[in-house]
């Protein structure tokens, strides 16, 4: 299927708008999945099952359209689609099988928000990539390649190290929760989350696109508010947790 550019550039800025009208929204309703599961949503299915069924047709329909697409791919097209994978395989099939959380489930109304979301995402994305946008090789030298990139790297660091902390808490089939006390959860209670928007940050920015600007916002209005319910939930649930640790950004916010 062809679309034309400025069709693409309507949907890709309406895509936008959704995020910025949900972003509020989410500071109220609190998505009812990990710690703040809930029975009140309806059918619930196996956590680890949620998260490869929720992420999975993001994988497909990039790959499939960043390698259908006929415009000429280049050595940075390939670190773009390099840095998706990175992220994507992880996401589907590493992080749900490192996970901790036998025996909790997820609302289905949650996963088929996150297909939803990621059906979009992949599509802007992978067209973007795949069918639209050439960047020479000399782009890899440009200021906004080289200070997005670095972005994304650190952003990507920061979530695995945090992840992994956070699952190694459940060590010897502990199931419950702890106060986290290594690393950048000394300043916040989400680096994870941090890392998480830092990635797709940096993607924006390498990538300069409308897209990748996109995806970037989504993360901020899904992550942004579900740190601050995390961070609220810390300090409902443990009296001694540290005062001065922030929610998402040291010393800010
Ligand atoms: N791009 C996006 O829009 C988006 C949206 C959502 C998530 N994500 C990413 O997906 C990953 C997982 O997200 P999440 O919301 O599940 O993260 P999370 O709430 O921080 O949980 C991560 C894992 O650690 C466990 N855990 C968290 N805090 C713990 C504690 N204090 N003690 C013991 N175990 C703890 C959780 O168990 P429980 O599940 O039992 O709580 C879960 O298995 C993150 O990397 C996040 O950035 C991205």
């Amino acid at each position: 299927m062809v679309i034309s550019p400025e069709t693409f550039k309507y949907i890709t800025w309406g895509w936008i708008l959704l995020a910025l009208i949900i972003f509020p929204v989410l500071f109220k309703i609190n998505p009812p999945y990990g710690r703040h599961s809930s029975k009140k949503w309806g059918a619930r299915i196996n956590n680890r099952t949620g998260w490869i069924l929720m992420e999975l047709p993001t994988l497909i329909l990039f790959i499939l359209l960043f390698l259908t697409g006929d415009v000429q791919k280049t050595a940075v097209t390939w670190i773009f689609f390099s840095v998706w994978m990175l992220h994507y395989v992880n996401r589907i099939f590493i992080f749900p099988m490192r996970i901790r959380t036998k025996g909790k489930k997820m609302p289905l109304a949650i996963i088929f928000s996150g297909i939803f979301f990621n059906l979009m995402n992949s599509s802007l994305n992978g067209y973007w990539l795949g069918y639209m946008a050439y960047y020479p090789v000399e782009w890899i030298k440009d200021p906004r390649f080289i200070l997005g990139f670095s972005v994304f790297v650190f952003g990507y660091i920061l979530n695995q190290r945090s992840d992994t902390y956070l699952i190694s808490l459940r060590k010897g089939g502990k199931t419950g929760y702890y106060i986290p006390q290594k690393g950048f959860f000394k300043y916040i209670s989400c680096p994870n989350y941090l890392g998480e928007m830092m990635e797709w940050i940096g993607f924006g920015i390498m990538t300069w696109s409308l897209p990748g600007l996109s995806f970037a916002i989504w993360t901020i209005a899904n992550l942004l508010p579900r740190a601050l319910h995390h961070h609220k939930w810390y300090f409902n649930t443990f009296p001694d947790y540290p005062k001065n640790r922030k929610a998402l950004i040291p010393c800010i916010l």
